[in-house]
C-alpha cells in the first residue's frame, strides 16, 4: 500500500498516550513530520524522544495545547504551519468522558465539558487547519469517534451522543471541504487505554470471549486505520466512519 505519507506534517491532539501516541508512531513510521499536542509538555516531550527513537531522522514538533482552548488550539495550528511550512493532516482524536452514569442524572457542567472537548474542539481544529492551510493546498482529517456512536451502552450514553455527532460533523465537514480535504473517521471498539480502564479493567477476559475477534482492542489497531484514511490509499474516500471493533457491533442480536 503506498500511502504518500512521506514528507506531509500530520498533527495528532491527544498524542501523549493511548490512540493518538501509536498514531503518530505509525504515521512517523510513514515518513511523515508529527506535531503531537495534548495538555502536558512534559508528556510530549517524552513522546516525541520515544518517535525520534524509533523513527531516527523522523522531524517532530511537541506542543501543548487544551483542546477546548481556542487561543492554544490556534497556536498550536500556526507552530506546525511556521515549523514545516503547511498541514496535510489533521487528527482530531482528543478525547475525555468525565461522567459515568445513566445519561438521565449528568449535571451540564460535565455534559459541557464532554461537548467541549469531543465535539466542539474538532470544529474548532478543522476551522483552524482549514483557514491556515488545507483550503489552499488540500489535506486529509480524520475524527476519533466510537462505536459507542452508533449504539446504546449503559453507563456512557452523553459521551456516546457526542460520538455520534463526531461521525454527523464528519460528514457535514466532508461535504463542506469536498474536494480540496477529505474527512473520515475511525470508530474503535474498547482499546486498552488510560480513558476506558474502568470498562475493560474488571472485565477484561469476560468481554474478550463475548467479541468475534476473542481479544480486546490495543492503540496499535486504530493506528492502522486513521493511517489508511490519512493516506493516498483513501484518495476516494470521505465522509465514512470506519469501525475498528474486534467485531463488537456485529454480534448475533438477541432474538
Ligand atoms: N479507549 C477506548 O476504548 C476508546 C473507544 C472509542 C473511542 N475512543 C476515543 O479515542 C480517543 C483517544 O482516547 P484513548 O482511548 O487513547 O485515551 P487516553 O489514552 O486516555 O488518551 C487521551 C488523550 O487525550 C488527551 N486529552 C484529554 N483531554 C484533553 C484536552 N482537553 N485537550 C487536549 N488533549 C486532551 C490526553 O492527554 P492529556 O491528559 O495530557 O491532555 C491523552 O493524550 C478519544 O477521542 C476517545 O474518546 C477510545
Amino acid at each position: 500500500m503506498r500511502t504518500g505519507l512521506e514528507g506531509k506534517t500530520a498533527l495528532v491532539t491527544g498524542a501523549s498516550r493511548g490512540i493518538g501516541k501509536a498514531t503518530a508512531l505509525a504515521l512517523a513510521a510513514e515518513g511523515a513530520n508529527v506535531v503531537v499536542s495534548s495538555r502536558k509538555q512534559d508528556a510530549l516531550d517524552a513522546v516525541a524522544a520515544e518517535i525520534r527513537a524509533a523513527h531516527p531522522g523522523a522531524r517532530v514538533l511537541p506542543k501543548a495545547a487544551h483542546v477546548g482552548d481556542a487561543e492554544q488550539a490556534a497556536a498550536c495550528v500556526d507552530a506546525a504551519v511556521a515549523e514545516f511550512g503547511r498541514l496535510d493532516v489533521l487528527v482530531n482524536n482528543a478525547g475525555t468522558n468525565p461522567y459515568y452514569g445513566p445519561m438521565v442524572d449528568i449535571d451540564a457542567a460535565r455534559a459541557a465539558k464532554t461537548v467541549e472537548v469531543n465535539q466542539f474542539a474538532i470544529v474548532q481544529w478543522t476551522q483552524l487547519a482549514w483557514t491556515r492551510s488545507m483550503r489552499e493546498r488540500g489535506g486529509a482529517i480524520v475524527n476519533m469517534a466510537s462505536v459507542g456512536g452508533l449504539v446504546t451502552e449503559h453507563g456512557i450514553g452523553y459521551y456516546n451522543a457526542t460520538k455520534a455527532a463526531v461521525i454527523h460533523l464528519t460528514r457535514q465537514f466532508a461535504v463542506e471541504l469536498a474536494p480540496k480535504v477529505r474527512v473520515n473517521a475511525v470508530a474503535p471498539g474498547l482499546v486498552k487505554t488510560n480513558l476506558a480502564r474502568a470498562l475493560w479493567e474488571p472485565n477484561e477476559e469476560a468481554i474478550s470471549k463475548e467479541l468475534p475477534l476473542g481479544r480486546l482492542g490495543v492503540p496499535e489497531d486504530i493506528a492502522g486505520a486513521v493511517v489508511f484514511l490519512a493516506s493516498d490509499a483513501a484518495s476516494w474516500t470521505t465522509g465514512q466512519t470506519l469501525v475498528v471493533d474486534g467485531g463488537s457491533i456485529i454480534r448475533p442480536a438477541i432474538a
